[in-house]
């Protein structure tokens, strides 16, 4: 059974299943290359399907994909060979029955699954990831969301394979005649194929318990190899911590008796909310303050946080279909950044979050993949796992929170919740309910899920001291994306504060409010305050309340107003964002020019004073140090000029750590505390600002500054701290050095795979030590695997979106670098090639010369042979 050819699915296409499984047994007998897969599925005409009736019952319509079919059986007995047929993408029955019992058998190979979609294998042991479409590779079934089940699977092992793990409660498990395990799962809650899961392996667990709101005892339990077995405790933690807020924060209790993680290494996302067994990729939930950095421990939290979150938003109420995938992705990703605010840094999560937006997603709403976050169509869904879906789709969840508040927004989701348990629904429903349970009116903020493109907010004021009112006008405009020239105004919630001459916020009307957020609902709208008794200083979007480019001219003297007084610290490190921004871009313009570039006096007095701010909140601090990545740069412009880019930000990076050397010092000096590292939220800031000094202080290239960075490398007190130091020393020490600290650092932590996939990542995405040869070189290094995605996103990810300087080389060679790699990668796992190719799809904005030679990369990966659905859909896209 093969792939169908890649075509494309539309949205207004959908139909209602002809016919439901009520309910799914599974027989696995497992072997590495001739897995037995038995299916028992009670069928069940749909009484909401479309029907014809003159032409009697539809054909029966199973997806399925590299399987071997074996038999199949209607109601015990054979079915006749006239009565099925094997098409490109599954099978079609003829049963002619309302209801029937299907037994099917197929036969696949886990082992020479490369794609880590379906069943396969990741060091020995048999792990499955089914969302989307996965399933399908598994055994032939309605393979589709909106059909529902409860799955009763049993898996038959080898004795070296005690652990066989899948959804629900174990309900049975013993020996077989010839002596291999037999285990049988139950799950009660009604389920589409995308949640089934299967592990079997020889682990290691950790256990723990939770007791609800309603005092019933969970179990928790996390799987890993043995070797890991160290490194679970904050994943359980962060458990324990999501399972409490989200009882508290959406009164959402857990639903079955056992709640399970699996840790594994081959993974192609970061990881999957399969019903009761979570399925990790390590990388996103072991940790230990030895081998993992402040930033791994924030994700994993993260990222346990939302699978764990999406057993309600999900699971309980899950899609009707894949255009709806925002539904539980952007509702999700609002829920777990909300939660991590909640535990950590609010500001300091939220400008992570925007810096992610801004930098990617609004790449991608300008590029050839752009969508709305409820797309009308696609060819392969695994290409629409994007930022959109999830990050912008969670900015519109976020925006439904900003105009309905707080206490509405849970009227909503508890009656969404309530009104669609056990189903699996529409976008719209969701804004429905909001609606209904607050008589709210959101029908033009609908525009949001399906209007492509980021838009641009521009923003005039006008003070009348006669008058003392205050007028604000907003044009909004959308710029045209692929397939949708005409845009429409949205409703933009702008939430704004203004600043007195002497810093103090102002009063916006008689009930002495410090912010306001205005509706935006027009194309051009104005609004005016009253009783402003001076000239203020907007600030303006506040917390980035809407997910827009936003222009005010603003002086370099406003923004540094801005930077110190500013009661809402995202805008404050949003004012020096801007100033860093423009300055770069007045650097870019004088490099090409040929002139000698001037000094960045503006941002340097900027930075001096926020280096000086001790009471400012140093994570804060440190993101407002820290410059706008080259990616984000090229995102900002309107041609990309990716030597320009590179010059202007080297320079100042460099005229800053000079100028302020010795304020770093004292500051890197003063954070410089010996103590037991926690992952908490303080201390994590705490070395996130003595590091960012750190980095400022190598970057003069003096000696005594590299001293301090070995130092700090061979106290080897936490990774947070040997890695940033590392890091600085093959960044900015010689490259002798470099190597033999890279050595001696892999020598130390060559059996730890996660240490190793970051110090393969280290050295791709170093501009000074990443060079192509260098790259190559680490390719072939014996820990790296073409066929484990984590060391591929290090490695070729690493240097193609993070080493902006080395793969934009000039000579062209990182890009055919890259399609090269891409080429080698689609014949292996379609969905890391077309994620890994994401870098070339945007040659258009490049200058003439580079815009050629990434569109050559592309055009000879689309003329390499036949490629996967992922990446011709990628692929074609862009060249068009
Ligand atoms: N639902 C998962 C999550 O966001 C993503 C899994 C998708 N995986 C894939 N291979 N498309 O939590
Ligand atoms: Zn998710």
């Amino acid at each position: 059974m093969k792939n169908a050819q890649p075509h494309t699915i539309y949205l207004k296409d959908y139909q209602a299943p002809d016919y439901l499984i009520d309910r799914t047994e599974l027989l696995f007998d497992l072997k590495p290359n001739a897995t037995l897969v038995t299916s028992r599925l009670l069928v069940r005409r749909n009484p909401d399907a479309v029907k014809d009736d003159e032409a009697g019952l539809p054909a029966l319509w199973l997806d399925g994909i590299d399987l071997e079919l074996l038999s199949i059986a209607v109601d015990g007995a054979l079915l006749p060979a006239q009565r099925f047929r094997e098409e490109a993408g599954g099978l079609s029955l003829t049963v002619d029955k309302p209801e029937f019992l299907l037994e099917i058998q197929t036969r696949i190979a886990p082992e020479s699954n490369t794609s880590l979609e379906g069943l396969y294998l990741s060091n020995g042991m048999y792990c499955t990831q089914c969302e989307a479409e996965g399933f399908r590779k598994i055994t032939f079934y309605p393979d589709r969301p909106d059909v529902m089940s409860v799955f009763t699977t049993t898996i038959v092992a080898p004795a070296t394979y005690p652990v066989l793990l899948s959804n629900g409660n174990k309900v049975d498990s013993g020996t077989t005649e010839d002596g291999r395990l037999r285990v049988t799962w139950e799950d009660p809650f009604a389920k589409p194929s995308y949640l089934f899961a299967l592990v079997a392996g020889d682990l290691q667990y950790v256990e723990d318990t939770f007791t609800t709101c309603s005092g019933r005892n969970v179990k928790l339990q996390l799987f890993t190899e043995a070797r890991n077995i160290g490194k679970c405790a904050h994943a359980m933690t962060s458990l324990k911590r999501s399972m409490r807020w989200d009882e508290e924060v959406y009164g959402r209790e857990y639903d079955l008796d056992i709640f399970m993680i699996v840790a594994v290494d081959h993974f192609n996302m970061g990881a999957m909310e399969n019903k009761g067994l979570n399925i990790f990729n390590s990388a996103c939930v072991l940790a230990s303050p030895e081998t993992a950095t402040d930033t791994a421990f924030q994700r994993i939290e993260a990222i346990v946080a939302h699978e764990y979150f999406h057993n309600w938003s999900g699971n309980r109420v899950t899609c009707r279909d894949w255009f709806q995938l925002s539904l539980k992705e952007g509702f999700t990703v609002f829920r777990d950044a909300e939660f991590s605010a909640d535990m950590n840094s609010r500001a300091v999560k939220r400008i992570e979050d925007v810096t992610l937006l801004r930098t990617a997603q609004f790449a991608e709403d300008a590029g050839p993949m752009s969508h709305p976050v409820r797309p009308d169509s696609y060819m392969e869904i695994s290409n629409f796992y994007t930022l959109t879906i999830y990050e912008k789709g969670a900015e519109v969840v976020r925006m439904i929170h900003t105009i309905l508040g707080a206490e509405a927004f849970r009227r909503g989701s508890d009656l969404y919740f309530e009104r669609h348990d056990g189903c699996a629904v529409t976008c719209e429903d969701f804004v429905v309910a909001m609606e209904d349970a607050n008589n709210a009116d959101l029908k033009q903020f609908r525009r949001w899920y399906d209007q492509a493109g980021t838009p641009v907010l521009d923003v005039q004021d006008e003070y009348d001291a006669e008058n003392a009112t205050y007028t604000l006008t907003f044009h909004q405009h959308t710029p045209a994306t692929p397939g949708q020239e005409e845009k429409l105004p949205l409703h933009i919630p702008v939430a704004v504060g203004l600043l007195g001459a002497n810093g103090d916020a102002l009063a916006l009307d008689e009930s002495d409010s410090k912010e306001k957020v205005f509706h935006l609902t027009e194309a051009t709208q104005s609004f005016t305050l009253h009783g402003i008794n001076e000239r203020p200083l907007p600030s303006l979007l506040r917390g980035f309340s809407a997910p827009v480019k936003l222009r005010f001219d603003y002086s370099n003297t406003q923004l540094l107003f801005l930077m110190q007084h500013d009661t809402d610290a995202f805008n404050r490190w949003d004012a020096c964002q801007r100033l860093a921004l423009r300055t770069l871009e007045q650097l870019q313009t004088q490099y090409r020019a040929g002139d000698v570039l001037e000094s960045p006096t503006a941002l340097i007095d900027g930075f001096s004073a926020v280096l000086g701010h001790t009471e400012l909140d140093p994570a804060l601090v440190a993101k407002m140090l820290t410059l706008p990545s080259a990616q984000e740069m090229a995102e900002q412009g309107s041609e990309i000029d990716a030597e320009a880019i590179v010059a202007a930000r080297e320079f100042v990076r460099s005229t800053i750590a000079g100028a302020l050397k010795s304020r770093f010092l004292t500051r890197y000096h003063a954070l410089d505390e010996r103590k037991a590292y926690q992952p908490t939220a303080e201390d994590i800031a705490q070395r996130s600002l003595k590091n960012t000094c750190l980095a400022y202080l190598c970057n003069t290239g003096d000696e005594d500054a590299l001293t301090l960075a070995q130092a700090q490398f061979e106290r080897g007190e936490n990774m947070t701290d040997v890695s940033a130091a590392l890091a600085a020393l093959v960044e900015y020490g010689a490259e002798g050095v470099a190597e033999e600290r890279l050595a001696s650092f892999y020598q130390q932590w060559q059996h730890d795979t996660q240490v190793v996939e970051s110090w393969f990542g280290m050295q791709s995405s170093s501009a000074s030590f990443g060079s192509l040869g260098r790259v190559r070189q680490l390719l072939s290094h014996p820990a790296f695997e073409l066929k484990n995605p984590n060391k591929v996103r290090a490695v070729i990810g690493g240097f193609a979106m993070r080493n902006f300087k080395q793969f934009h080389r000039e000579d062209g060679s990182g890009y055919e670098f890259l399609a090269d790699q891409v080429i080698a990668l689609d014949g292996l796992n379609p969905q890391i090639a077309s994620r890994l190719v994401t870098p070339l799809t945007r040659w258009k904005k490049y200058r003439a010369r580079e815009a050629e030679q990434i569109q050559g990369a592309l055009k000879r990966i689309a003329d390499s042979g036949e490629l996967s659905p992922d990446l011709y859909e990628v692929v074609s896209k862009s060249l068009t």
